[in-house]
Formats: structure tokens, sequence, C-alpha cells
């Protein structure tokens, strides 16, 4: 083996500990102090270190997560400590009678016992273990003594560390925790199985489960799985604490996600404080979790308590309500969104979901539909989680009544009549109409003047409609030239409300560019990718100039919200909006926005040859973004040429007029460079 040049083992130690550090900052302190530029700057040049390197790659490098090749099945693992259940409680009285339990056994008042309390998150349990600070197995919970091994794709997830941090790491600790996925990387991993046509999931457990047990790691690394540490099953005993909210707070330092909502709480008033609490607190998280776990802090105390059969004596999970219940379905109704597309809507008999009546659920599209089998009349599972719209998840076929129907989806628009329109492809059925459909037109205007977009006060949904079905206002633009005298005819609009309304709009005229943007209600183009937009194109007429490559390279723009931009402002209409708007007065501080430096405007460069790291047309449109020209052929005027492998005449060409050329590497490293200026 030849000899490593020592600095570039120096540095591969050095982007190691930069990436776990930028890892845990961003995964476990949520307080990034890198860019993701930066992150991936060092990242890609690990990786062409180890490339060249092979023998310096270890199994706990940053670079080890993105995905092994599939595996042939899953090895069993034999759980050195057996993963236990836990005993539930129903109801206050089932907490008062643990905690009698406790007295009695450890023959003493337990009034002032210390109980670490946090949240049951409703995921799948997995058990980690790491050697000499390296994980080195990772395993499901399986039958409580044997799970099945899956490293491989536990390693996929950033909230596990591969490698412990800080001074004092143990020598061996096996880490317990709940593997589960976040309501919005649930919402976002179903919307795009529906966009494609593909299976969905019926919650984020059973997507979590489905993401874990892949034998290809490369499809779980690509699923918004998580990981929040809640128990040490085993440990060196140089380390061992005396609390478990000790030890917890130790796994935080070894790299750990533990649960924010944990808690100390003494005595049996606190804890049912805190079970209160967090079920109001539930509706508001973005996971899962179905119940409280109480445990008892003392680890003396809980060794002295022990096991009975297969959960300890020394906790208990409070169960919340179940987010899944059953009702019968009465109708479907058909509702025309922003941007055209037709959800079928559910009418419920009113049922009681984890404590709040829900009377209308989702059914999303005629592919989900289909999917579920659902009739109206059917007796069927809604679920309701956090903010999200309640969702029916199964149907009870076996209790189908006789009269049961088919859920016929319109041919026509429910609301202006035109014919609906399906695209190859896609689940979702629209109305073409746009701004001529009175629903489209009233749900964009709605957005306009929503709190995130042009903030207009006052201008409510009821208001909306009058307004667009009186045809006073057919476009946002119209809306600025509201007068007081008109909107007092409005019935109960009194005129210190058209006051007040005109004045609101006066305000919202003085908006910021991101705002702007976001308040078009291009399609896919949320707060986040305005910012971004802004922030990019600096004015809003490079924003419309832009073409689709242009566009793809700004920052989480991807070709389908490239191509849903570039179409809306292709858009005559679009395009007439815009201007009327910017009539009307609406204007935005343009010193608001940082333009990004362009330091390659007038330069002209030339792709050619075979590009391994990237597609040309991603380096031609990093190019673009940094202002200069792409173009096919090399001059005396051209400023580089970067020439791959199996670059032929361009490439002598350029050697010819003495025209500067740079391989991928040389490449990449500049556009690194100039992007993060
Ligand atoms: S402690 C000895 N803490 O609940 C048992 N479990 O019924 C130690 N779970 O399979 C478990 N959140 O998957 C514990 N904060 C938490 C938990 C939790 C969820 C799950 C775990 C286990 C099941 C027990």
């Amino acid at each position: 083996m030849s000899q490593i040049d020592p600095h570039l083992v120096d540095e591969v130690a050095r982007l190691r500990r930069e990436l776990d550090d930028a890892n845990y900052r961003y995964y476990i302190l949520d307080d990034p102090q890198l860019t993701d530029i930066d992150y991936d700057k060092r990242l890609r040049r690990l990786q062409a270190l180890e490339a060249d390197h092979p023998e310096l790659i270890t199994s706990d490098s940053p670079t080890q997560r993105i995905g092994a090749s599939p595996a042939e099945g899953f090895p069993e693992v034999r759980h050195a400590v057996p993963m236990l259940s836990l005993d539930n409680a129903f109801d206050e009285s089932e907490i008062a009678a643990f905690v009698k339990r406790l007295n009695e056994r450890l023959e003493r008042s337990v009034d002032d016992l210390a109980f670490c309390c946090e949240p049951k998150l409703d995921g799948l349990a997995v058990s980690l273990v790491y050697e000499q600070g390296r994980l080195v197995s990772g395993a499901t919970r399986g039958d409580g003594r044997t799970g099945e091994g899956i490293t491989a794709n536990l390693k996929t997830l950033n909230t596990i560390p591969l490698r412990l941090r800080g001074d004092s790491v143990p020598a061996l600790i096996e880490v317990r925790g709940e593997v589960y996925m976040s309501h919005s990387g649930f919402e976002a991993l179903n919307e795009a199985a529906r966009q494609d046509g593909r299976k969905v999931f019926a919650n984020p457990r059973n997507a979590a489960a489905g993401s874990l047990r892949q034998l290809d790691p490369r499809i779980t690394a690509q699923r918004p799985l998580e990981f929040c540490a809640y128990q040490v099953a085993r440990i060196d005993d140089t380390l061992v604490a005396d609390s478990h909210s000790a030890q917890m707070a130790g796994l935080r330092e070894l790299g750990f996600r533990t649960n924010p909502e944990l808690a100390v709480v003494q005595g049996t008033a606190a804890l049912l404080d805190y079970c209160r609490h967090l079920g109001e607190k539930r509706e508001y998280l973005d996971y899962d979790i179905d119940g409280a776990v109480i445990k008892v802090d003392d680890l003396r105390l809980q060794r002295e308590l022990g096991f009975v059969a297969r959960a300890p004596r020394w906790a208990v999970a409070f169960k919340f309500p179940a987010q899944e219940q059953t009702t019968r379905l009465n109708d479907v109704e058909f509702q025309v969104g922003r941007t055209g597309a037709i959800t079928p809507v559910a009418r419920l008999d009113p049922v009681n979901v984890a404590g709040a009546m829900v009377s209308n659920a989702t059914l999303h599209n005629q592919d989900e539909i289909a999917r579920l089998g659902v009739m109206i009349g059917d007796c069927v599972v809604i679920r309701r989680a956090g903010d999200v719209i309640p969702q029916v998840v199964r149907v009870l076929e076996a209790q189908r009544p006789a009269d049961a129907r088919p859920i016929e989806f319109p041919t026509h628009c429910p609301v202006c009549g035109s014919e609906v329109e399906r695209t190859e492809g896609e689940a979702v059925v629209r109305c073409p109409a746009g701004l001529f459909c009175a629903a489209q037109r009233k749900e964009a205007i709605k957005h306009f003047a929503s709190r995130r977009a042009l903030d207009i006060d006052g201008l409510g949904i009821k208001l909306i409609d009058q307004l667009v079905d009186r045809e006073w206002v057919k476009t946002p633009a119209d809306l600025f030239h509201l007068q007081a005298e008109s909107l007092i005819e409005l019935p109960r609009f009194g005129r210190k409300s058209a006051d007040n309304l005109i004045a609101a709009l006066e305000k919202a005229r003085h908006t910021t560019l991101p705002r702007f943007i976001y308040a078009l209600g291009i399609r896919e183009v949320g707060e986040a990718t305005a910012a971004n937009l802004a922030r990019h194109f600096g004015t809003l007429q490079a924003l419309m100039d832009a073409d689709q490559a242009v566009l793809e390279s700004v920052e989480d723009v991807g070709p389908v919200v490239a191509a849903h931009i570039h179409a809306f402002f292709e858009e005559g209409h679009n395009r007439d909006t815009v201007a009327q708007l910017i009539e009307a007065g609406v204007v935005w501080d343009e010193a608001e926005v940082i333009a990004r430096p362009q330091p390659l405007v007038g330069q002209t460069w030339v792709l050619t040859g075979t590009l391994e790291n990237m597609t040309r047309d991603e380096g031609k449109a990093r190019l673009q973004a940094l202002g200069a020209k792409v173009s096919g052929s090399v001059s005396k005027k051209t400023a580089a040429v970067v020439a791959g492998p199996g670059a032929g005449s361009k490439l002598a060409k350029a050697q010819e007029l003495g025209v500067d050329v740079l391989d991928e590497d040389t490449f990449l490293a500049r556009l690194a460079e100039w992007e993060s200026e």
C-alpha cells in the first residue's frame, strides 16, 4: 500500500469532524451554523478524498449514511437486554393506582418521589449498540428477545450518530429509542406518492415501519425518518448515572436527540399535571404521540422495583384517546381549490377524534377513492393528527350497507361548469378555467390577501365571496380600485368597515418582493421558495425573464417547480395581472432584497466532454446563476472551457486559442467558491 500523505489524513479527519458537528447542530441542537452550500462542499470534498483513497474510509464516516447496496434479508439479532413493553394507564385513577403500588413495593411514602415524564412516541422501538464510540449494530424490537438487524438502514438517519461525541465516550453503550416520522415529513412523502399515483401510507407509524424494513437502504435514506432516544439499556460501569434524567442528559451530550418535552416532576399531582398538559399540547406537536411515559427517575429504585412478566414495575404508559375513529360517510362534495384542483370531501356523521369533532375529511383525489374502495354510506376509519386535515384511512367493508353507492367524480367543474381535465400521469383532476372560474378567483384572492402574502386586514372570506359574486373583483389588482362609496352598498358593511378596508389596502400596497412573489399563488411556490427566488433574482423582472435551467439553479427549486414558475409567467393574463398590480401602486423596497453576487456576468463558458459529478444541465444552470452565458462553441471570447473525459474538438480549439481549460474538480471547487461568496 502506498504511503498516504499525512496532510490528507488530517484533512479527512477535519472534514469528518466539521460534518459531524454541523449535523449535530442541525438535527440535535436545532441551531445550524453551517450553510447547506458549505456542508455540501465539505461532503463532496470528503467523498472525493475517500474515492481516491478507499483505505481511508471508515464505517462511521459521514459519507457512509447515504445507503449501501440492498441486503438479501435481515439477520437475527439477539438483544443482550430484552426489549420490554409498558403497562398502560387509561385514566387518572390508574395513574394513582400505579403510584400506590410503588408506595407498597418500596415500603415508604412516595409523595416526594421524582418521576421522569416524556411523550410516548408512536413509532418503532430500535436498539443501537456502540462500541468504542462507533455504531456497530442497530436492530428492531422483534419479539423483545430477538429482533432484525437493520444497521445499514438506521445509519441513513441523520439523527442517529455514527460515532459518539465528546471526551468521555463509553467503551460500550446500548441506546434505545423510537424511530418515527414527523407529520410534515409524512405529509410530504404521501403527497409525492399521490402525485405519482403510488401507494400512500395510512399513518406516520406505518410509513416509518415500511421505510425501516426496506432491503434497499437507499430507499430508507430518502424517507424522512427521525430517531429520539429514551433509554440506556446497557453501559460500561465506569459511566453509570444515578437517574434516568441524568442518563438522558448524557445521551444528549453524546449526540442523541432526546425529547424536548421531557420533564422531571415530583409527586402524583405534578405527574397528573404533566399528563394533562401534554394531552393539550399533543395537537401542536409535529409528530404522533399516543400517551405519556412515566418512569421512576432514580435508577437505584428502578433496580429495586424490577420487572413483572414483560413490563417494568417502575414505569407506566398513560394512554391518550385514539387518533382514529369510526364513523359513517354520508356524502361526498367536490371543492375547487386555488389551482383548480378538484378535491373530494367526505361529509361524515360528526365524531369526536382525539378531542375534536370531525364532520369532514379529505379524500384527496380519484385515485385515493379507488385505492380506499370507498362508497357513499360506508363505515370508515377517520384519522386526525395535529393540524393535518382529517383523512379517511380505511373502509370497514364488512359493514357496508346494501344501499351503498359509488362515488361519481364530476366531468364538469361544479362551480363554473368547464369540462375538467386530468393530466397524464397526474392524480389530480382540475378545472382548467383559472381566474375565469369563480371558485379559483376567490381562492386566488383569498391567498393574495392572506397574512403571509399581502396581509390585507379585514378582507375575509365572506367579503371576498361577495366581491367576486358581484364581479367587482376579477383579479387581485381590482382590489386596489375598490371605493368606499361602493363598499357601503354591501349588506351589513358600514362606513367604518369600508374606510378601514381602504386603509388596509393602502397599507398593503407597500410590501416586499418575497411576499409579492408568494402572493401571486404560483403552484408549489410557498413562502420559503418565494424567499429563495427573491434572494436569487433580486428583481421581479429577472424572475419573470428566467428560463427553466436558471430557475432550477435556485435553492430548493426542482424541475417541477421551475416548470410551474416558467409556465405562470408565460401566461399573458398573469403578466397582465402583475402589470396591473404595479400600476395600481403596489411597491416593494428593492433594497430589502440582497441580490446574489453574479461574478461571471459578461463571461461565456463552454462545457464539453462528460461530467462525472453533475449533469451538464446542472453545470450550465449553476454557471448561469452566477451570471455567465453558456455557449456550445469555443471562440477567442470564451472565458473558460470545462473539459471532462471524452472532450474532443472543442478542447483542441480552446488549447489552440489559449482559452483557459478546467477539469471537473477545479470547476467544482471554483463553483463552490463563487456560490458561497
Ligand atoms: S421506555 C422498559 N419511553 O413504548 C420499557 N418507551 O410499550 C422501556 N415508547 O416499545 C420503554 N416512547 O417503543 C419508553 N419515551 C418512551 C417511549 C417508549 C415510545 C414505546 C417503545 C416501547 C413501547 C412500550
